[in-house]
């Protein structure tokens, strides 16, 4: 808390009102004084601290006089951690209608008989005045006051929920309990621009309107033909159902009549000139909701901003008695930056179990991610069963006999086919040349070194992770045969994909140098260096994988004069890569080590669970720019982004979360929002809510809001 910067005023004589602003970033103070100018001369004395309610930051006013107490609160979040705190009176910081013409309002009064009866309606215009003025809408406010100074404490609680419900689609919740009349009005979200709309990755375009949706137990979701569209209506229906307990029928069109409120879908190929093959648009109104789109994997995004259009409350995966469920009427048409927008998982250095892997493709779907780099393979393990070859995984997925583990058919199959269903395409990397310890101790027929590991050495990862020497001979035809295979079985289990990755960085010098096969090869072809080899080996892997029907993608030392424009290069370790691979005629992945690299430190190494090296806080992830370094002119060719998780130093699931969260949520919306919309405040305010999710999601994260320590490790 910060005590030193504080305000006060009030009328001459009379105590003042103190504010410690602990809201820098918004100027709250000043709002909030003003907003309270009125009222706050009959509570005579408030002092606004700062409190954490549940996490979220808000300002709490005690009076001394009258007995009210508020919490003022800067977002929508904010108001419920505080109701669900017990705070008596919680508005919204109208700082933020000003800075950003948001208001994200919720309201909580809880009162007790004596000061029922003594509260004006003036009062309330007084407190609320400045509301009023900036929102006239907010008029209802006033018939909620109303009914409340009559006092007809047993018909209050009814008549306002179905007014404030029926006109605004608010998210009231009352009780009366003994004398004491309590109401919570949460949930109350009048919205006028987008940074109102928690969604990330932010939308591209955001119209809000008056008033709120409410979803009801007698809304259905509408949905026609029996494809793919019918399938993500049911998506919907499952997603909705546990935390709001209401079971929606998916009904086709001409089956609608007679359900309320409707959650309709539509799908027309004419929006593909406005939407493309992944945009959507999603109109919210009092009357209902339609998502609609050229494609099916737009249908499908359009779900994923309905779903946070909601409170991250949807995810939580029970229900609660009387809880309601409302949305901010809006207009969004969406469409994403980048085609590409991906996350890489290493699960070679450590093994992460089918489940983990479904979670994370869960949350690569609630960001609309689409490819999902899958690294199963390094030089400590091979982590996929292929039938024909199982000697691969024999030794190559075990350290000690025993820790470790590996990848069957079956789950590679479900891996690919829940990742198919969320629009999400697993590209598999085989890493090659060098990286490819595990795979060579048991085909030392196709490594320059011939090693086979001595019985008893093989298990300990040390053996694998330190000689870092081994490689693939490219001089031998045997080489070449073998890796035909690998891809061919790749591209089975793999089906869906243009590209296959095949590795290429990293090949330690002298690798090939110091193979007498390589030495003549490279004398006999007049080639110079090692380079010149590499040249040789990436050209004969590209012709491999186009007979599998796949193009090559591969790190970015597979760049050199002469690569087929065929090839597409993942830039991550120059800053002129990415151009470079562009102005040759390259498409381009950027995947930028310095914003990008998951494994590096996100905080002081000292306060830190052991990392790789670097440090990339999430304010760094969020830096992150596809196009960085690449004249306008070239950036055509970058196809997108991706962040990158390598394990050496991440021993399981707990950790991996800790890494990936919230920084490869900073990079996807940096993949799929346009970068005049991006913005660094909206983002780490909006990631408030996002905590949530992720909590319900059951994904450790490291915990960057303020007052909590550096997370969870
Ligand atoms: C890499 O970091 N070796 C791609
Ligand atoms: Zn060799």
């Amino acid at each position: 808390m910060d005590d030193k910067a504080f305000m006060a005023d009030g009328a001459a004589g009379e105590a003042p009102i103190i504010m410690l602003d602990d809201f820098s970033s918004y100027d709250s103070a000043a709002s909030v004084k003003a907003a309270y100018r009125g009222g706050a001369a009959e509570m005579k004395t408030a002092i606004v601290k700062s409190v954490d309610y549940d996490g979220c930051r808000a300002m709490r006013i005690e009076s001394t006089r009258s007995g009210m107490a508020a919490a003022v609160c800067r977002r929508f979040d904010n108001a419920l951690g505080a109701a669900a705190a017990g705070v008596t009176v919680a508005a919204a910081d109208p700082g933020v209608l000003l800075r950003n013409g948001v208001l994200e309002l919720a309201v909580r009064a809880e009162l007790d008989g004596p000061d029922l009866a003594r509260l004006t309606v003036e009062d309330a215009g007084r407190v609320f005045g400045d509301y009023f003025l900036l929102c006239p809408e907010l008029a209802a406010l006033k018939f909620f006051w109303v009914v409340f100074k009559v006092g007809r404490r047993n018909l209050i609680e009814h008549e306002y929920n179905y007014k404030l419900h029926e006109i605004y689609g608010g998210n009231p919740v009352s009780s009366t309990v003994g004398h004491r009349a309590v109401f919570v009005v949460s949930g109350l979200r009048l919205v006028s621009a987008p940074a109102a709309v928690g969604v990330i990755p932010r939308p591209n375009r955001v119209v809000c309107g008056g008033g709120c949706y409410v979803l009801s137990p007698r809304s259905a979701i509408v949905a026609y033909g029996e494809g793919g569209m019918r399938r993500i209506a049911g998506m919907l229906r499952e997603m909705l159902s546990a935390s709001t307990g209401y079971t929606l029928p998916v009904v086709a069109p001409d089956a609608a009549a007679g359900f309320v409120r409707p959650i309709t879908f539509e799908l027309n190929n004419a929006w593909q000139e406005t939407l493309g093959s992944e945009g959507y648009r999603v109109v919210a109104a009092p009357g209902g909701v339609a998502l609609s789109a050229a494609s099916d994997a737009g249908l499908f995004y359009a779900v994923q901003t309905l779903r946070q259009l909601f409170a991250p409350e949807i995810d939580r995966g029970f229900s609660r008695f009387g809880e309601r469920w409302a949305i901010p009427a809006v207009e969004i048409e969406d469409v994403p930056a980048y085609g590409w927008r991906g996350m890489h998982l290493d699960t070679a250095r450590h093994y992460m179990p089918k489940k983990f892997l479904l979670r994370f493709i869960d949350m690569l779907a609630t960001l609309k991610m689409n490819r999902f780099h899958w690294h199963y393979n390094d030089g400590t393990a091979w982590r996929i069963a292929i039938e024909s070859m199982p000697e691969l995984t024999a030794s190559g997925a075990w350290w000690g006999g025993e820790q470790g583990g590996f990848y069957t058919a079956a789950d590679v199959a479900e891996i690919v086919s829940y990742a198919r269903d969320r629009f999400i395409q697993v590209v598999p990397e085989v890493e090659m040349p060098a990286h490819a310890n595990a795979l060579l101790f048991s085909h030392p027929e196709c490594s320059c070194q011939k090693f086979t590991v001595p019985e008893g050495e093989v298990d300990t990862p040390e053996y694998f992770i330190k000689p870092r020497w081994i490689s693939y001979c490219p001089s031998c035809e045997k080489t070449y045969e073998f890796i035909d295979r690998l891809i061919a079985a790749n591209v089975t289990m793999f089906p869906d994909n243009e590209f296959i990755h095949l590795g290429g960085d990293e090949l330690p010098p002298g690798s090939w140098e110091n193979c007498p096969e390589c030495r003549k090869f490279m004398a006999e072809h007049h080639m110079a260096s090692e380079a010149e080899l590499q040249r040789y080996f990436t050209a004969r892997l590209i012709r491999i994988a186009a007979a599998h029907g796949r193009r090559l993608l591969g790190w970015e030392q597979i760049l050199h004069d002469g690569l087929p424009e065929d090839a597409a290069v993942i830039a991550y370790y120059t800053a002129e890569t990415a151009a470079n691979a562009a102005g040759s005629g390259h498409q381009v992945v950027n995947n930028d080590a310095t914003t990008n690299y998951l494994d590096y430190y996100q905080g002081d190494p000292l306060d830190e669970p052991v990392a790789i090296q670097g440090v990339s806080t999430l304010e760094k992830s969020y830096s992150f720019d596809p196009v960085a370094n690449v004249p306008p002119e070239l950036r055509f060719r970058v196809l997108g982004g991706q962040s990158a998780l390598w394990t050496e130093y991440v021993p399981g699931e707990r950790q991996a979360g800790y890494q990936l969260y919230p920084r490869g949520v900073a990079i996807a919306e940096k993949v799929w929002t346009q970068p005049g919309l991006c913005r660094w405040a909206d983002f780490e305010r909006l990631m408030n809510g996002f905590y949530r999710r992720l909590e319900y999601a059951g994904l450790n994260f490291k915990d960057y809001r303020e007052n909590r320590g550096s997370g969870k490790k």
